[in-house]
């Protein structure tokens, strides 16, 4: 699988989304991470469907939806219809996310599942043939700018081994940047969210390309 760096919106400027879409666009990537936060499964808010919404006639980039909700399963419908391409749920709040996968691909939509940072790899192994994409968390959910947790290489090698030969695609989420690209690529993810690293860079383009060819 090719390996795609996601800008999370999250660093963004928000007093001037649309051009920050653009430059999303203009860095070659085809995709854009979006961290929604409810208060509760995570200490902090972030923004909801409506900018959501309100960004998607902007750009034919892919919406990856990461919901960092307790009751993912009521929001399924709302954010499918404000314009994800994907949505992921924690497995933490859902312990059995058969139905809420389900619901998310009978919409069409790519079925994401996350864990963080301190739940065991192997706990998404009775799910693997329900999703098309696994999220290793590689800070504890919240912000944008921390760092990445170390012993997060190890559990991304670990979940690579454990989805071979499937297609699901590797992402991973948390103080992704330029000196670490390179490891994280190593250990199997191929799809690298980036916040800070990509929107507080002054070239987008040059960021992306920086950490793709890390
Ligand atoms: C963390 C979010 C991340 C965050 C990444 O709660 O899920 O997507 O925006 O930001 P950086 O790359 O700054 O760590
Ligand atoms: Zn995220």
């Amino acid at each position: 699988m090719k390996c795609r760096i996601a800008p999370s919106l999250l660093a963004a400027d928000f007093t001037r989304l649309g051009e920050e879409i653009k430059r999303v666009e203009d860095s070659g990537t085809d995709i854009l991470h979006l961290d929604i936060m409810d208060g509760h499964f995570v200490p902090n808010y972030s923004f909801g469907p409506c900018v959501i919404e309100a960004i998607r006639p902007l750009t034919k980039l892919h919406f990856d939806v990461h919901l960092m909700l307790d009751e993912p399963q009521k929001y399924i419908e709302t954010f499918h219809k404000s314009g994800a391409d994907g949505i992921t749920i924690h497995l933490q709040p859902c312990p059995d996310p058969t139905e809420i996968l389900n619901e998310i691909g009978s919409r069409g939509l790519v079925r994401g599942l996350s864990i963080n940072p301190d739940v065991p790899v192997e706990k998404v192994e009775p799910f693997l043939d329900k999703i098309d994409r696994l999220l290793l968390m590689s800070v504890f959910p919240g912000f944008g700018g921390q760092k990445f947790i170390a012993e997060s290489l190890g559990r991304l090698e670990q979940a690579s081994r454990l989805i071979a030969g499937k297609n699901i695609e590797l992402e991973v989420d948390g103080g992704v940047c330029l000196e670490n690209a390179r490891a994280i690529k190593d250990a199997g993810a191929n799809l690298l969210v980036a916040g800070t690293a990509v929107f507080r860079s002054a070239d987008m383009r040059a960021a992306v390309n920086g950490m793709l060819q890390a």
